[in-house]
């Protein structure tokens, strides 16, 4: 079984960027976590982060041939823009968790929408770094 991460803009800041929100973990500390527990699951895990909504469009495309299972997806600002990921996610039909570090629900109003949810198999927000292992779980659960 094969679970792609997704993690979209200024996401490689984390660990630096607004710790009161985000926590200090780095994204590369949290890809370690996954992997551990990736391996607990016998699950393969890929990651992938990116500033660019195009670079993220075409790795979700990537995905479909490459016989992705299940993605984990952190669409980061893109969560409330982009309808080209959105449309991207829905075209290749690959079943989706979106995962949230802080609880956009807290925060200001236009983080309240998001192009993806309705999409989703789920959707975790507000539990920190640990929603991305929350989310493998879940995935592992949900592929077998
Ligand atoms: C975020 C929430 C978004 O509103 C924000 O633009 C991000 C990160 C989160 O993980 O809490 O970049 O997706």
């Amino acid at each position: 079984r094969r679970v792609l991460v997704l993690n979209g803009p200024n996401l490689n800041m984390l660990g630096v960027r607004e710790p009161d929100k985000y926590g200090h973990l780095s994204l590369d500390e949290i890809v370690e976590q996954l992997e551990n527990l990736a391996d607990v699951y016998h699950v393969r895990l890929d990651h992938f982060q990116s500033n660019s909504e195009a670079e993220l469009i075409e790795r979700i495309h990537e995905a479909w041939k490459d016989g992705t299972d299940f993605i984990l997806i952190n669409p980061a600002a893109f969560t409330h823009t982009s309808v080209a990921l959105r449309d991207a996610l829905a075209a290749v039909r690959i079943p989706f968790i979106e995962i949230h570090i802080s609880n956009v629900y807290q925060r200001e109003p236009f983080r309240k929408h998001s192009y993806f949810s309705d999409l989703a198999q789920g959707v975790i927000a507000g539990l920190g770094p640990q929603g991305y292992l929350l989310g493998l779980q879940a995935a592992a659960e949900l592929m077998k």
